[in-house]
This record gives structure tokens, C-alpha cells and sequence, in this order.
């Protein structure tokens, strides 16, 4: 049976639909929004613009600001009986299960969720990105039975978020490093989570559903959940002289190497190059640091050839670490940025939507006859 189109495992190279959002440019390591460079949004932008920025598919005017920074703060809170389902949840869940359970729960207590018309959409993906750091920081201090420290509408989005976990106010630079991360993070063209999210809303499912989706994609070790993975290794290493065996022992198990490798850059993630300089920052080059930049000479030297280089992952842990964050909180913080990609792509492929439907080759026999238990 000849196939229309050629089989390609996990669609890799498979354009599945036209996006204004973002562009990667794998071969040359370069990551854009909206056309503009990743390296102007972290100079110049906030998170916040961004996410509106993602949702508008264009740069937000002054007014249009004002009013998404006033929206935002106002919807950072979360229902009483939400609350109260977050302080009930087992300590040891993990916080991408807390979170990907919350978000699903919240749809039951926002009205928009019953409308279908795309405003409702906008609106329920303003209140989503609004309330993530709040869910996350909320089931944290209550997995700790901390007190749940309340949003403070007068601060921005990442230094609230530090201000709810940590139940004390960051510094600017603290802050501004947060708000690099979640810009980074934001949007990354049809990664598996967006991708995941966008299934779901193709067959006018709501934003909850689609959203949970994406959550629940993001948590694996091969996706969001490697920067948690990253940590966790550096820590085995212990020191950059134990870095060349510890490596070269896994790749001849032929295991992967967390924070490596990426289907579309076949160069060195722009993202890992910014956050590298932050984590050296923070860090003041610890020993630690000093181990993940041996991980990376030894990986370079081994696999760049092939074009394995590190991602996005591999130094976000390090930043977050030293940010006094724990480590299974950075995969929630990955979903704290990536909420306004996923809810910006959801609307855009919405405004002409097509069911995803791909196809599966079939390699089974054809007209076997059916055996009688008894008989089998
Ligand atoms: C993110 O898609 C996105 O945009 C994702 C993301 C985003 O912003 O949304 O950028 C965020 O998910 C970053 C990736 C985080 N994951 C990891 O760091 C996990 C480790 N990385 C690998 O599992 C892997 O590189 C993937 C999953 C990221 C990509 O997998 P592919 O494209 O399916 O590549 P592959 O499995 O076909 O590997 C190709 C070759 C293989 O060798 P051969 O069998 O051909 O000899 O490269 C090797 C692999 O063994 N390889 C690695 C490796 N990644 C690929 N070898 C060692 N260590 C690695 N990390």
C-alpha cells in the first residue's frame, strides 16, 4: 500500500499546522517570537509582554499592557474550595501531577468553560496564565505545611511567584532572572506539549482539557522534565574531575545524557547560551557549575558531530537551584512560561481548525478468522 505521505516516526519534520509565533532555525541554533529574536525579548521584554504578546500575535500598545498586567494580578488567586484541594493533596505528589489535577479542577469553577466562542478562550487562558505560579507555589508551601502566602498585586508576575514560594520578596535581580527564564521558556514552536494541547482543542474540547494535556506532556523526563533530571545527575557527578568517566560510561550504555540533544537544534539551544551566563552569575562559578560546563566539553567533544549540543534544560536547573528553588519544582516552573504558548497556539490554530487525525501504518494480518476461546 503506497502512503500518501512518508512514514515518519514521532512526525519527526512533519509540519502539522502554520504558525506566526514562533521559529526555530535549528541549524543555526536561532529561536524567534513573533519574528523577533530570543535574544531582544530577554534584553528588552518581560514575561508578561510576551505572553500577551503570544496571545495577540503581535507587540502589545501601552493601554493593552496596562489593562493584561491589571487582569493578571486581579485573576492570581484561586477559588476557596481549590485552595483547600491543594492543601489536601498527599505531600509526596509530584508537583506536575498537583498542578496538571488543579488545572483540570478549575474548569469546574470558571463559567467561561462552558462558552465555546474564542473570547471565552482568550479570557479562561489569561485567568490559566495568571494562576499557574500560584497553584505551584500554593502546593509547595502546603506539601511543606507552610503557611500559603498570599498574590501581591503589586508585584510582577516572576517576583510574585518568588514572593509566594519563598514567603519573602526578591531581590531585582533575583526577580529579573525569573522573568528571563519564564520569557525563555514561553513558546517553542510544535514541541510534544503544545502539539498535545493543540489535539485536544482541534476537537473543540475546552482550554482546561487542553491545557491538562499539555501539563501532562510537559512532565516527562524527555521533554520538560529533563531540567529536573539534569540536577540530579550533576549532583551524582559530584565534581568535574568525575565528569569524564560518569559520562562516557552512560553514552557506552547508549543511555541519554539529560539537558542534551534536541529533534530540531542541531546547534547549540540559544535558550541553555542565556541561561549558562545566568547560572555562572548565581553561582559564582561553583564547583557545581563548574561540573556542568565539564558535562558539557565532554558531550561537545563526543556527540556535537552529530549535532548534540546542549538545551534548554541543562542550565535552567543549575539557575533555579541557586534561586534556593527544589529541584521537582523546575518542571512546574518550565509549565508556569509554556501556559502562554500552549493557550497562544490553541487560539491561533482555532481560528481555522482542522481535526489532528494522523495515521498509523498498519502491520497486522487482514481477514483472520475469529477462534472460539475453547479452541485457542
Ligand atoms: C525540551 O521540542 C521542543 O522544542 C522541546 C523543548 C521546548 O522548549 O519545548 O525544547 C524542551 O524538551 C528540551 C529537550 C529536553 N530533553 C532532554 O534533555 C532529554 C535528553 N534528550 C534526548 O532524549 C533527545 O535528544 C530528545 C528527546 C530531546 C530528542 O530526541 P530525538 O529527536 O527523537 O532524537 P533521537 O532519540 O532520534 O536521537 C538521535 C541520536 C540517537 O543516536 P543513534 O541511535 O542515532 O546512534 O542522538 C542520540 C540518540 O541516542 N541522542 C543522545 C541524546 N539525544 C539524542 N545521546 C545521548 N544523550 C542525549 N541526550
Amino acid at each position: 500500500m503506497t502512503e500518501k505521505y512518508p512514514f515518519s516516526k514521532g512526525l519527526a519534520g512533519v509540519p502539522a499546522a502554520e504558525t506566526v509565533l514562533s521559529f526555530i532555525n535549528g541549524q543555526e541554533g536561532k529561536l524567534y517570537y513573533l519574528g523577533i529574536p530570543i535574544e531582544e525579548w530577554a534584553e528588552h521584554s518581560t514575561f508578561e509582554e510576551v505572553a500577551l504578546a503570544l496571545l495577540l500575535r503581535r507587540l502589545p500598545k501601552k493601554d493593552e499592557m496596562k489593562m493584561f498586567n491589571a487582569a493578571l494580578r486581579s485573576a492570581r488567586e484561586l477559588p476557596p474550595e481549590v485552595i483547600d484541594f491543594i492543601l489536601d493533596l498527599p505531600p509526596d505528589t509530584h508537583p506536575m501531577a498537583a498542578l496538571r489535577t488543579v488545572v483540570s479542577l478549575l474548569e469546574a469553577y470558571d463559567y467561561d468553560a462552558k462558552l465555546e466562542d474564542l473570547e471565552a478562550k482568550f479570557r479562561i487562558s489569561v485567568r490559566l496564565i495568571a494562576k499557574f505560579p500560584t497553584i505551584v507555589a500554593y502546593f509547595d508551601r502546603a506539601r511543606k505545611g507552610l503557611e500559603l502566602i498570599p498574590p501581591d498585586p503589586t508585584l510582577g508576575h516572576a517576583a510574585n511567584f518568588l514572593y509566594m514560594l519563598k514567603g519573602e520578596r526578591p531581590s531585582d535581580y533575583e526577580a529579573r532572572v525569573m522573568d528571563i527564564a519564564l520569557i525563555l521558556h514561553a513558546d517553542h514552536g510544535m514541541n510534544a506539549s503544545t502539539f498535545t494541547a493543540m489535539v485536544i482543542a482541534s476537537t473543540l474540547s475546552d482550554m482546561y482539557s487542553a491545557i491538562t494535556g499539555g501539563v501532562a506532556a510537559l512532565k516527562g523526563p524527555l521533554h520538560g522534565g529533563a531540567n529536573e533530571r539534569v540536577l540530579k545527575m550533576l549532583k551524582e557527578i559530584g565534581s568535574p574531575e568525575n565528569a569524564e568517566k560518569y559520562i562516557l560510561d552512560k553514552l557506552a550504555k547508549k543511555e541519554r545524557i539529560m539537558g542534551f540533544g534536541h529533534r530540531v537544534y542541531k546547534a547549540y539551544d540559544p535558550r541553555a547560551r542565556i541561561l549558562k551566563k545566568f547560572a555562572e552569575e548565581l553561582t559564582k562559578r561553583s564547583e557545581f557549575y563548574q561540573t556542568a560546563v565539564k558535562v558539557e566539553e565532554i558531550m561537545i567533544r563526543e556527540k556535537g558531530a552529530k549535532g548534540i549540543f546542549p538545551n534548554v534544560d541543562f542550565y535552567s536547573g543549575l539557575v533555579y537551584n541557586a534561586l534556593g528553588i527544589d529541584t521537582d519544582l523546575f518542571t512546574p516552573i518550565f509549565a508556569i512560561a509554556r501556559v502562554a504558548g500552549w493557550t497562544a497556539h490553541v487560539l491561533e490554530y482555532l481560528e481555522d481548525n482542522r481535526i489532528f487525525r494522523p495515521r498509523a501504518i498498519y502491520k497486522g494480518e487482514i481477514d483472520k478468522k475469529y477462534i472460539p476461546i475453547d479452541e485457542r
